[in-house]
């Protein structure tokens, strides 16, 4: 099987990595793809969806993996289905649960799944209004997409003011500002569950726990995630249980009934308050760093695992993943998250890849020119670990951390610090 994976970035590498080892996998091409992918397949530039498409016609691609979500909010599942081809992930009109916050929020209010009690306005008066009547802190978010930096949570009411007015004038998110949700602070700990759909079955991957602030000790500012683990235990079988009966069930069986059934992967951002699940967000693909130790997790071929999931046939697919637990820790580079930073040549002691079994590193903003890959991107690399407990892969993790290594390069020490405790 020929398969494409769309994307640039350490997600897409970990697709990469799980469809390499896939038996059934003879070639596999990344669009764009990044420094490193070539290690794996072959990059493939395109300058839109409609070439991209073309492209997969021409050479036979029988499946394509849509990693981010830009591609998915603007329509890319739609071109290829158009043509004919087999494509993972959810179609614009389903992408608007992530695309648009208010159809988000809508949509959860109309099918009665838990969430934080809100507005959705263009209305600055109407947005102050609900603010008066609301606890401290207060939640601001804009509309449309933000590449994560959307929320605002509000020590003051004054400050939630602000927050709005700039959105809506277009001061702070342009366009993606022009609509706001004001809500409720809730007040527990995040979960990230992803669900791997056909827009009427579903599978449920291991629930994985992000960390969002760059600093150990969950301080600094929010990135787009320092390092992840999973299977957490901080979900239990009466936990999943609830949200699969409060939130998968009636999400799906929602988009069904608005005519735009979820296919794809839906990554549903929870916050649990004293044991109950509520919804924060939906995502409409994997969590970057969340996918880098799902698919290490998976024992199922990942192409059929998607290949059933984009043909409506989950239902004959038997889910299987690695009893083990997995860890990815994020290194940055220097001036991450607040702007770019110098190219710096990555050096990795030669004894990494050999001599450290059950680790691997997920490559992310890298370049590779005459042979030498160096640090680009805001999140450079991953390095992943997998082992029995959450300790031991914890530890090969950092090992591989201790052996990699770039100038400026910063990393949290403290990834899956909650998870310990209940690793005896
Ligand atoms: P979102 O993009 O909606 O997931 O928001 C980004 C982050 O803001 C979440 O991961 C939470 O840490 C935080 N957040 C969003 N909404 C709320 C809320 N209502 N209460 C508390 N924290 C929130
Ligand atoms: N790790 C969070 C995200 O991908 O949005």
């Amino acid at each position: 099987m020929k398969v494409m994976v769309v994307g640039s970035g350490g997600r897409e590498y970990s697709i990469g990595l799980a469809l390499k080892r896939d038996p059934n996998v003879s070639e596999l091409f990344f669009a764009p793809g990044n420094g490193a992918t070539p290690w794996l397949g072959q990059n493939v530039t395109c300058k839109d969806y409609e070439e991209l498409a073309a492209f997969a016609k021409e050479k036979g691609i029988d499946l394509t993996v849509v990693g981010p979500e830009t591609a998915l909010v603007e329509g890319i599942v739609d071109i290829f289905r158009a043509k004919g081809l087999v494509i993972f992930g959810a179609s614009q009109a389903a992408a608007r649960l992530e695309g648009s916050k208010i159809f988000m929020k809508n949509f959860l209010s109309s099918y009665g799944i838990p969430t934080a009690k809100y507005i959705e306005t263009h209305d600055a008066n109407k947005a102050n209004a609900f603010i008066e009547t609301l606890a401290l802190p207060i939640v601001v978010k804009a509309d449309g997409l933000c590449a994560g930096k959307g929320v605002i949570i509000a020590q003051s009411k004054e400050e939630a003011k602000e927050a709005v007015a700039d959105m809506l004038s277009g001061k702070s998110f342009g366009d993606a500002g022009h609509g706001v949700v004001v809500e409720e602070f809730l007040d527990g700990y995040e979960l990230s569950l992803f669900v791997v759909c056909d827009g009427i079955d579903y599978k449920i991957l291991p629930a994985a726990q992000d960390h969002k602030r760059l600093k150990d000790n969950d301080i600094g500012p929010n990135t787009g995630g320092m390092g992840a683990y999973a299977p957490t235990p901080l979900i239990d079988d009466v936990l999943y249980k609830k949200v699969e009966e409060r939130v998968i069930k009636p999400t799906l069986a929602g988009m069904q009934k608005e005519g735009t059934p979820f296919e794809g992967v839906l990554f549903i951002g929870l916050m649990i308050v004293k044991n109950e699940p509520i919804v924060l967000e939906y995502n409409v693909r994997f969590g970057d760093p969340e996918c880098e130790i799902l698919m290490p997790l998976l024992k199922t071929p990942a192409s059929e695992l998607f290949y059933k999931a984009a043909t409506q046939n989950l239902k004959n697919l038997e889910i299987e993943f690695y009893d083990k637990y997995a860890i990815a820790v994020v290194m940055a580079s220097e001036n991450y998250p607040y702007g770019t930073s110098k190219p710096s040549e990555i050096i990795i002691d030669k004894s990494a890849h050999e001599a450290l079994e059950h680790t691997h590193i997920s490559y992310a903003g890298v370049s590779l020119e005459e042979g030498t890959l160096y640090a680009t991107g805001g999140r450079v690399l991953l390095c992943v670990g997998v082992g029995d407990t959450i300790k031991e892969a914890r530890e090969r993790a950092y090992l591989l951390c201790g052996q990699v290594h770039f100038a400026g390069k910063q990393f949290r020490s403290d990834i899956a610090y909650q998870a310990l405790q209940y690793d005896k």
